[in-house]
């Protein structure tokens, strides 16, 4: 496995993850830049996208690195039955790095274990979506001024939503106190909240969502149920409309609380709140290209410092 791929946040340390955060800073500052020219970057898209896709994508032309990939596997040799591997294998042959979403599980883990350049994983079924919380990360210390201590509300689809669970393990350095609020059928699976246990991190569990509930928040992270993940549509009708958050539910929010949503937002978020203090998932999304340049840079090899010293900065 090539050790720059990036396949969950899980094991990198707080510096690390600080070090991501002052690169994406310098790239909110330039974005476009030559550092990575010359270089071929493949999108490789086995599931639906548009901000993860089209934000890696924008992040490699800014940087001066041209694109190839798909947006959808049908187009592709996986309909004559070609296998993973051997894809990635060819793919390898033509780029430098490989972005991949997938719908398996432990897809981009098994991708990086077959090549030799770095795999970024833009979302592996229900596991991870490790650039989605590069991007949470860099918009909650954006918008608190820290990562530290915070009080952050997870709403939702607690069970399928990977960028809650690639959240909850990256902010392990960070001492939040999470509070999971979702249906049982959509509950905060066992195996996070044992590792929340294991690694000292505080939680609490609501089925209701008022006023009252989230009073406390600094972060609130609404999340859409994952149609895609459920295996009985009947279930899926039952839950999908479980938590909608409504303008007079902020009545009692603290002045600093911002709502963040990984996005696309289907009826999870009333139309009203986006013209509210307290929206900032449209903020979020566009991070999404600072955070995704700096991962794309720190797996080509590029440092903090290179950035900072770099004399190709365009406009
Ligand atoms: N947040 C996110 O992953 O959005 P897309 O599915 O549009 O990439």
């Amino acid at each position: 496995m090539d050790n720059r791929s990036l396949i969950t946040l899980a094991e990198h340390s707080r510096e690390k993850l600080l070090y991501l955060i002052e690169m994406a800073q310098e790239f909110e500052k330039h974005p476009n830049r030559r550092l990575l020219e010359g270089r071929i970057a493949a999108t490789l898209f086995f599931e639906p996208s548009t901000r993860t896709r089209l934000s890696f994508e924008t992040a490699a032309n800014r940087l001066g690195a041209k694109v190839i990939g798909f947006a959808d596997p049908k187009v592709t040799s996986g309909t004559k039955g070609e296998i993973l591997k051997d894809t990635i294998k060819m793919v390898s042959n033509y780029a430098d790095i490989i972005i991949m979403r997938h719908y398996l599980e432990g897809a981009a883990k098994y991708a990086s274990e077959v090549t030799r350049i770095p795999i970024l994983n833009a979302g592996d079924g229900a596991n991870q979506h490790p650039s989605q919380t590069m991007l949470d990360l860099y918009t909650i210390y954006q918008s608190q001024g820290t990562l530290e201590n915070l009080n952050i509300y997870l709403v939702g689809d607690l069970k399928y939503g990977r960028t809650v669970h690639s959240l909850l393990t990256a902010m392990r350095h960070f001492n939040p106190t999470f509070h999971f609020i979702a249906p049982d059928e959509l509950a905060m699976p066992e195996h996070y909240k044992q590792y929340c246990k294991d690694n000292g991190i505080k939680y609490h569990e609501y089925k209701e969502f008022d006023a009252d509930v989230i009073s406390g928040a600094d972060i609130l992270y609404m999340t859409r149920v994952q149609k895609e993940r459920f295996s009985d549509l009947m279930e899926y009708e039952r839950v999908k409309d479980a938590y909608l958050l409504k303008k007079d539910m902020l009545v009692k929010a603290r002045p600093n609380m911002k709502i963040l949503h990984p996005l696309p937002r289907v009826n999870e978020i009333e139309y009203s709140i986006d013209d509210t203090p307290y929206a900032y998932y449209f903020q979020q999304a566009q991070n999404g290209l600072y955070a995704r340049q700096a991962l794309i840079s720190d797996a080509l090899g590029i440092t903090l410092e290179d950035v900072r010293n770099d004399k190709t900065i365009i406009g």
